[in-house]
């Protein structure tokens, strides 16, 4: 990755501004752009390659607000000399329903390593959605059956669709997905859209989160919830369960599952979330972790062993998931002569 300063004819800085339909020109928005741009970050991330601090939350209510009115500054440096950046991520629950609007909304700043100015301002809604839908499809390829059919979803707003979307598109074997989410139209939609663009695939509504569950090979919770309920007895045997919106499952989920692993230890045992509940319970510990993916990836722990395991990926996301997608998406902006570009002085 080779990632420069753009000087104007005067010697002056200047900023690559690429809004959500530059990005989706260039292919991000869809999954393989990310698929194969995490793998490499997240495997440098797992050999300790990569510069991360933890994300502060800003909580403008604090502990009174809901658990998903925040804004969360997420920087990172990627690669050799690569690139840093940010991802400042805005989200309200109830700008869907009460403004029309996407729950979460950002923007990802990359900056240039050997000066550190700001080179590009991207807007982050898209390829924060499409990373997290990417993590859970690579997670699938080491963690899945090999030969699983059925794709539960629980929530289908931004982040279930392109969960969804994304197993779809890596996965030709998939056969049916299950939704459910507490607003039934939004799962109507969903499964609309689906049957539209997926021909062969078999789409249904479930009429609660257990049934859409114990149906699923690959189980997907995209909700707001800060309630569990998902319980352990609920996964089919041979399930892999991707704990993306994090506080869906209930606590025996993780200390049952053959194999739990997650992104970043540090990133997961944190903010009073299931497992750092777990851990200041003495209930589980690193030593139980069976590994963090980027090891997975780089095969230096194993993923799936046998069919009968049940399976747990914690991702809490990451910054430098974010910010190595941006930087391909950079890449093929300035290649392709996409985007608008911005004086700085
Ligand atoms: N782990 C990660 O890397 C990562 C990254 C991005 C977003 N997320 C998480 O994904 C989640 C979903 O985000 P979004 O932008 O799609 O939100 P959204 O508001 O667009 O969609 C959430 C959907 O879930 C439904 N829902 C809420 N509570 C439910 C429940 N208890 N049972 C069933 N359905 C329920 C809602 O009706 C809605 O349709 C958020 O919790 C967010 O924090 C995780």
């Amino acid at each position: 990755m080779s990632i420069e300063l753009a000087l104007t004819d005067e010697g002056k800085p200047r900023i690559l501004y690429l809004n959500r339909g530059d990005i989706a020109e260039l292919g991000g928005d869809r999954s393989d752009l990310y698929v194969h741009a995490l793998r490499e970050a997240l495997i440098s991330h797992a050999e300790g390659k990569t510069v991360q601090p933890l994300k502060p939350y800003l909580r403008v209510q604090g502990k009174a607000g809901h658990i998903a009115d925040r804004i969360i500054a997420m920087p990172a440096h990627v690669g050799d000399p690569g690139v840093s950046g940010l991802k400042w991520i805005g989200s309200k629950h109830d700008n869907p329903e009460r403004r029309g609007l996407e729950r979460a909304s950002a923007v990802i700043v990359l900056n240039d390593p050997a000066t550190n100015y700001p080179i590009a301002l991207l807007e982050g809604g898209l390829i924060s959605a499409w990373r997290t839908a990417a993590v859970t499809a690579l997670a699938a390829k080491h963690l899945a059956r090999k030969d699983f059919t059925d794709v539960a979803l629980i929530g289908c707003g931004v982040i279930g669709t392109a969960q969804v979307t994304a197993l779809l598109q890596q996965f030709g074997h998939v056969r049916t997905v299950h939704l459910f989410d507490e607003r039934p139209d939004a799962a109507r939609t969903l499964a609309d859209r689906i049957s539209v663009a997926h021909e062969g695939v078999t789409v249904t509504v479930a009429e609660s989160a257990e049934a859409a569950v114990r149906a699923g090979d690959v189980v997907v919770p995209c909700t707001v919830t800060d309630r569990p309920y998902i319980p352990f007895d609920w996964l089919k045997t041979g399930a892999f369960l991707a704990n993306v919106s994090i506080m869906d499952v209930h606590k025996d989920v993780f200390t049952s599952a053959d194999k739990v692993i997650v992104d970043d230890w540090e990133q997961s045992n944190r903010e009073k979330k299931i497992i750092n509940q777990l851990v200041l319970e003495g209930k589980f510990s690193r030593e139980q972790l069976h590994a963090e993916l980027g090891e997975v990836l780089a095969g230096s722990r194993p993923g799936r062993e046998r069919d009968d395991e049940i399976i747990v990926l914690n991702p809490m996301g990451m910054a430098v998931e974010d910010i190595a997608c941006a930087a391909e998406v950079y890449q093929r902006a300035v290649r392709q002569g996409v985007g608008t570009w911005l004086d700085l002085y």
